[in-house]
């Protein structure tokens, strides 16, 4: 997704949009730009491609001057060129503007202006925001951005620059995702936090539709009625160091080492003696006859995994579906329905849709999401932050197990309140799982070198099949999608027993296959499967807890800990993270941010 960064101060601003945009590389893109004020003119750097074609450009500080908003363009109206690259100018080039979202009254805006005589430089919505702020203006800015916020629809986050503003500037969000960093004596906005987190750890967080006036010594934000609001900054609890590689190779080898420590932090104060404690959340597993899981990739695979694991032990029944199904199917949901939404970024258009629409039909809505305050957190009845810290690789890793655990304890809590299991076994359960981060710590360890020397064995297959039953059903959900979206090699995930009932056709010689065997009542029937595939010359990647029921009919293992298979999930991930990981490593893969992906999918 597109990444805005802006700054107001007493330094030069071109340097600290382009290290703010180099934070939001990972949110993908293909071409950048920056605006700066410089005295009664706005001047624009852009350049299609990486963020180096742009560091080129302004070498030397150029654009000069001390406000300035910069942008990352993930291309959705328009392809990648210079051109289309933002910021965008006014026809007059007193406006210059950076967008991230979706106008989705784009053609009705574009025959309003060209009938008023504008004409186009680009082929983006963009343009036609700075065009419309042109025509509105009348001296006042605030009238005019709500003129122009009146005008248009869809989804958007705005920095606006406006010639002979001086030092000011301007910025205004709608379904798209904006922070205001409040420094000393200096101002900032971006798309999230990590962007700016080497200058402040303050943050305002702006509400629909409010306008942010920014200036070196302070921010001002209106509301909807141009009233002026108070509002309480929060202090970010990470540090710079969170959005920093620390030595790894790439974040996201960095992330799925940090996931023992992030499970950790998911679950430990939320265990006590007394039991599960869900945060100040009250939900209690009698008041709902069904539970909806709406989500997006591998938070939607979370919710499969969840869904397997509440249903087994609170015995609620689980539907679990795409946010991108679920917004437009009309669900059945009433007030005895919770809707689960997980998002690791929390903005994820999608899901933030499913959200509104369960909240349409009477559901209580309860959000799992990892980064605070964001959209999905803050329009949803209850949250449970999975606090996995910033995840900056495109291809999740500590989210999905934190999303798992946090799944976890619900299920756990639910059962409790529900009596499903018997105290004695809830103590057990709640002990377990809180050892696990320990136990993943040992794990990750252990199976990294395994891991490795089988990614060096099969890099360079085309395809690869992903099987299991059950809970091993979710978990290769999962790990079919971390190997295709770093790899680029074709893979996906198959119900054990679907088989034969035709992905079977495509089974041949060396055809690589990963079979996942953790639970023990299904590990026979799963074997008949491996059995299938191997029969046919596929090589077997065998993913157990018990290698020796299997290991016969497999090629390699990827031995998992001794757990309750509960819990497996968290291990089976984390072995089939590594094993993609290092896939795409002996591939050449630009393993953060891999091809077409973005960290978060803010537009539909
Ligand atoms: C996972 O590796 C992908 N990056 C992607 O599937 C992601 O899980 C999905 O876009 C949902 O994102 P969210 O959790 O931020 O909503």
């Amino acid at each position: 997704m597109c990444g805005i960064v802006g700054y107001t101060g007493k330094k030069q601003a071109t340097p600290i949009l382009l290290d703010g945009l180099g934070r939001l590389e990972y949110r993908g893109y293909d071409s950048s730009g920056v605006a700066v004020a410089s005295g009664d003119e706005i001047q624009i750097v852009k350049a299609k491609g990486r963020l180096f074609e742009l560091e080129k450009l302004t070498e030397g500080v150029n654009p000069a001057g001390t406000t300035g908003i910069g942008h990352t363009r993930w291309a959705t109206h328009g392809g990648p060129s210079d051109e289309n690259a933002h910021p965008h100018f006014s026809r007059d080039k007193s406006f210059a503007v950076v967008h991230n979202g979706i106008i989705e009254n784009y053609l009705e805006l574009r025959a309003f202006l060209s009938e008023r005589g504008f004409t186009f430089r680009s082929e983006t919505d963009t343009e036609l925001i700075s065009l419309l702020l042109e025509y509105y203006y009348g001296g006042d800015m605030l009238d005019t951005i709500i003129k122009v916020r009146n005008k248009i629809k869809g989804s958007y986050a705005l920095g606006i620059l406006h010639a002979g503003d001086g030092d000011t500037f301007y910025a205004l969000r709608k379904d798209s995702p904006l922070v205001l960093g409040v420094g000393d004596d200096e101002n900032f906005i971006a798309s999230d936090i990590p962007a700016v987190l080497p200058y402040t750890r303050k943050f305002i967080i702006p509400d629909e539709k409010e306008i942010a006036v920014l200036t070196p010594n302070g921010i001002t934000v209106f509301n909807t009625n141009k009233e002026k609001i108070e509002k309480t900054p929060i202090v970010s609890d990470l540090s710079a160091a969170d959005a920093e590689k620390d030595g790894y190779p790439h974040f996201m080898l960095k992330e799925i080492f940090e996931q023992p420590g992030a499970v950790k932090k998911t679950v430990h104060d939320r265990i006590t003696p007394d039991g599960i404690r869900l945060d100040r959340i009250k939900l209690n597993g009698k008041d709902f006859r069904k539970i909806c899981v709406a989500a997006c990739g591998s938070a939607y695979h979370a919710g499969v995994v969840g869904k397997y694991f509440i249903e087994k032990f609170a015995r609620i029944e689980v539907e679990t579906d795409l946010a991108s199904e679920f917004r437009y199917r009309n669900p059945i949901l009433g007030s005895d329905c919770l809707t689960v939404i997980i998002s690791q970024s929390g903005e994820t258009a999608d899901s933030l849709a499913a959200l509104r629409e369960a909240k349409r039909h009477g559901s209580r809505v309860l959000a799992i999401v990892n980064v605070v305050d964001s959209s999905i957190a803050r329009e949803a009845d209850d949250v449970l932050y999975t606090r996995a810290g910033p995840e900056i690789a495109v291809a999740t890793t500590k989210g999905y197990t934190t999303q798992v655990a946090t799944l976890c304890l619900l299920g756990l809590k639910f059962a409790h309140d529900c009596g499903t299991i018997s105290h004695d076994e809830y103590l057990s359960l709640t002990r377990e799982l809180k050892a696990v981060p320990d136990l993943l710590g040992k794990y990750i360890d252990e199976v990294n070198g395994k891991a490795q020397y089988l990614a060096g064995k099969y890099y360079p297959a085309s395809d690869a099949y992903f099987i299991g039953r059950g809970y091993d059903w979710a978990a290769a959900l999962e790990g079919a999608l971390k190997l295709k979206e770093i790899s680029y090699i074709h893979a996906e995930a198959y119900a054990a027993g679907e088989l034969k009932h035709g992905t079977i056709s495509l089974i041949e010689k060396n055809s690589l296959v990963i079979g996942i065997a953790a639970e023990p009542e299904l590990r026979e029937k799963t074997l008949s499967n491996i059995k299938e595939v191997r029969s046919r010359g596929a090589a077997v990647i065998g993913v157990t807890d018990a290698p020796q029921t299997i290991a016969a009919e497999c090629d390699d293992i990827l031995e998992l800990p001794e757990t309750n298979s509960a819990f497996s999930p968290l291990f089976t991930a984390a072995a089939l993270q590594l094993f993609a990981y290092y896939v795409a490593a002996a591939r050449g893969g630009d393993i953060d941010k891999p091809r077409n992906l973005a960290k978060s999918v803010t537009v539909e």
